[in-house]
């Protein structure tokens, strides 16, 4: 493995069993565990004595099992639990990522895990034929560990193989979060599907009034279930200015959590008939226990197409349910809790694994100009019988050779690694929501498509083409044919591909972030790996920092992306969220880099996207990601070359990452250095209300002269009526130089510092 240097040491000692404490390495966070009255097990959290989450419970509830011989239902993993045992340690070492915002993390924390039992007395089957039921003693034994960094928490639930906890199926899990306050809250509706709405900015309290209008907007794919539901990572601030974050970390074999917030109206349901009634009023809480208090979260796990929320076998765990806090909302950016959770690297050989710029036959689709089908002769095609050389063609069908050229052309002029191609491939002529299994093959071109030829173009001129594989959410289908469709990967030269799951899931009844989906996502990665080819995955579950363990799952989508700002746009502020929410987990392909954002100048497409030039560019620093595309027309980039300038220098992997400034929804500011050179890049991005940066130069070398170029908004920029007014200054500069910028409501800058 190339990394993990263990440095430091590992130290147990034993408690007595009443519950403990432990804090976080520099003693700013504390967490105290106990199991109260009825055996039920609590957790409370504190940073700097400032309660973060109040006394929480922590639980599963099991579906009853038609396999098992005992009444599990009745022994839910709620309740009746004891102190068995419990174990401190501390673990610090530090690790170097094979891509990254630093070349090193340290992953330092304190640990308490706590063994907790349940006894109790049931029946079992005895006699030659098993028709005799005698009493038996039942014993469980479940771990609940925790996990204290100085930037937050992770805890998880471990299930050790045992007789009476040897399979189970998960009604849900009921990990509380009782929140301190009415915070702040940036919150996606939950939703078992999607994840691509625009993000609401309110208080906990105001969530249920707003969800109406915050689940209708329409997507193709859309599955919400509760008023009070929301998505993780869950970004929030206090009234005492606490910055406190809910996501999951290392989320495998397992299904995506939701938070359902208890609030003042929450009450509990009697019947199923009640929940049903309306597609968002479920309201699951299960009603043999009191109702948690007002302000608390609840876990809520994506169900299969059972409506079950896992099947487990012994030994196996939950992800690490974690609460990042701060009082800086810096550190909320700044943090690896979520990396650090996560397994380390599992691929021995990671060669192959590279940061990756690119451009694609991709825009003037999404923006309506063209067209992923060939042809408009049928309604539908059979892949097995339809004959597209005796096809007419389109004239709209953007993956043709001379286009695919035309950016092979433009990506080897401005140092671009890759071209992704989509819509080169037979079944796009009803590819979405028709339920339709056998949609692709991934391994026919459409005829005027010669992958052959194209791909020998692209590599003599350095290139490489970006597979896709759109599978249209038909998991079988593409399952089926993966293995054929690497090796046709591996003989072309591809090493990299882009895989969407547009569309309800087929088989039909699952949902995008089930168990089953979270394993058919993770089967990709790895099946990938062994063909080393990397994944970027649209539409697939937010990530939990997965990237750590396997680092060729280079990019996800799973948020709202730049295709958004031709289907009615982006708010501003959005950029200035997501690395608080959707970041947390790992990389996004956000696809930045648009330049005539009137989309109307060029099609017939009324949206726009809301943002300056200036703006575009300072996400390529801001959103960090390995994979980085430059979305616009190679014409747009043409006619606005000198702004390109900073898309062809800025790097995509770093060995430094310093965050300057940040509030979210308002705006952030982040310095980093580009892996092994002395070269920096800082990008500032803000809200539709401007900012203005005062950047104190003070991380430079010592000694040092840099080649200073500032790409930022002009004077009268503005995201709506004036995107294009940007000025370029090229200065030099030395440590300690302060730079003053302003940036345009909607707009940003980029700066590229170049070491002499
Ligand atoms: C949705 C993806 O986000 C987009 O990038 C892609 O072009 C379409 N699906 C078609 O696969
Ligand atoms: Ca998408």
């Amino acid at each position: 493995m190339r990394f993990c240097k263990l440095l430091l040491f590992f130290l147990a000692l034993s408690l007595s069993a009443v519950g403990g404490t432990v804090k976080s390495p520099d003693g700013n966070i504390e967490v105290k565990f106990s199991v109260d009255g009825r055996g039920r097990p609590l957790y409370e959290m504190s940073y700097k004595r400032m309660p973060v989450v109040l006394p929480s419970h922590l639980g599963l509830e099991l579906a009853p099992d038609k396999h098992a011989s005992m009444g599990m239902r009745e022994h839910d993993l709620m309740d009746g639990f004891t102190i068995e045992d419990e174990q401190t340690s501390t673990f610090d070492e530090t690790w170097s990522p094979v891509w990254g915002e630093t070349a090193i993390i340290r992953n330092h924390y304190n640990e308490l895990a706590v063994t907790l039992e349940q006894h109790w007395l049931g029946e079992r089957p005895a006699g030659a034929n098993g028709a005799r039921l005698v009493p038996r003693q039942h014993r469980r034994t479940i771990v609940i560990r925790f996990r204290v960094y100085d930037d937050g928490i992770g805890f998880r639930y471990e299930f050790p193989q045992q007789p009476d906890l040897n399979y189970f199926l998960i009604q849900d899990e009921r990990t509380e979060f009782r929140m301190a306050g009415d915070h702040t809250a940036w919150w996606l509706p939950g939703d078992y599907d999607t994840q691509e709405q625009e993000t609401q900015q309110s208080k906990l309290s105001e969530i249920r009034g707003r969800m109406d209008q915050a689940v209708n907007w329409g997507n193709s794919s859309v599955a919400p279930f509760s008023r009070t539901g929301v998505q993780t990572s869950l970004q929030m601030k206090s009234d005492d200015c606490l910055y406190i974050n809910i996501h999951e970390a290392a989320c495998a074999d397992y299904a995506t959590m939701h938070l359902e917030l208890v609030d003042a109206e929450t009450k509990v349901l009697t019947t199923q008939l009640e929940g049903s009634s309306n597609a968002y009023t479920l309201n699951p809480l299960p009603s043999r226990f009191p109702l948690p208090e007002p302000m608390t979260f609840v876990s809520h796990l994506t169900p299969d197409a059972t409506g079950l929320k896992g099947a487990m076998q012994t030994p196996c765990e939950t992800p690490w349910r974690t609460v990042m806090v701060s009082d800086d909302a810096r550190d909320m950016l700044a943090s690896n809790l979520i990396l650090n959770l996560n397994e380390p690297c599992a691929i021995e050989d990671v060669s192959w694994i590279h940061p990756t710029k690119y451009c694609g036959v991709w825009w003037e689709m999404i923006v309506g100009r063209g067209s992923w089908h060939y042809t408009n002769d049928v309604p539908s095609v059979k892949l097995s019988s339809f004959n597209y050389q005796l096809s007419t063609p389109n004239g709209t069908h953007k993956a043709n050779n001379e286009n695919v050229k035309r950016y092979i052309d433009f990506a080897a002029k401005n140092g671009l690694d890759q071209v992704l191609v989509e819509g080169w491939n037979v079944g796009w002529e009803d590819w979405a929501n028709m339920w339709k299994r056998d949609v692709f093959d991934f391994v026919t071109p459409y005829p005027d498509f010669d992958i052959k030829m194209l791909n020998d173009y692209a590599h003599s001129k350095g290139v490489k083409l970006l597979m896709h594989h759109e599978t249209s959410s038909s998991t079988q289908n593409y399952e089926r044919h993966m293995e054929e469709a690497f090796q046709l990967m591996n003989r072309y030269g591809y090493d990299a591909v882009k895989t969407g799951y547009v569309g309800d899931i087929i088989p039909r009844g699952d949902h995008h972030f089930s168990q089953s989906m979270n394993n058919h996502y993770l089967y990709v990665i790895k099946e990938a790996a062994k063909h080393h080819i990397m994944v970027n995955a649209h539409e697939a579950t937010r990530p939990t920092g997965l990237c750590r363990t396997y680092p060729n799952l280079v990019g996800n989508e799973s948020a709202r992306g730049t295709e958004y700002e031709a289907f009615g746009g982006n708010r501003p502020d959005h950029t200035c969220i997501l690395p608080f929410t959707r970041l947390q987990g790992g990389p996004m392909d956000y696809t930045p880099g648009i330049f005539v954002t009137r989309l109307s100048e060029w099609s017939d497409n009324t949206s726009w996207a809301r943002i300056t030039i200036a703006g575009s560019l300072a996400l390529y620093v801001t959103m960090y990601s390995p994979l980085q595309m430059a979305a616009d027309l190679p014409e747009h980039y043409e006619r606005f070359d000198d702004a390109f300038q900073f898309i062809r220098d800025v790097a995509c992997d770093w060995d430094e990452s310093i965050y300057l400034e940040a509030e979210p929804a308002d705006y952030i500011t982040v310095a980093r250095k580009a892996k092994g050179t002395d070269n920096w890049f800082i990008g500032g991005k803000c809200d539709e209300n401007g900012h203005k940066s005062v950047i104190k130069l003070d991380f430079l070398d010592k000694g040092r002269r840099y080649d200073c170029t500032i790409y930022a908004d002009a004077k009268n920029a503005h995201y709506e009526n004036n995107p294009q007014a940007y000025a370029i200054t090229k200065k030099r500069v030395k440590q300690g130089d302060v730079l003053r910028l302003t940036e345009a409501p909607g707009g940003g800058f980029a700066i590229s510092l170049i070491a002499q």
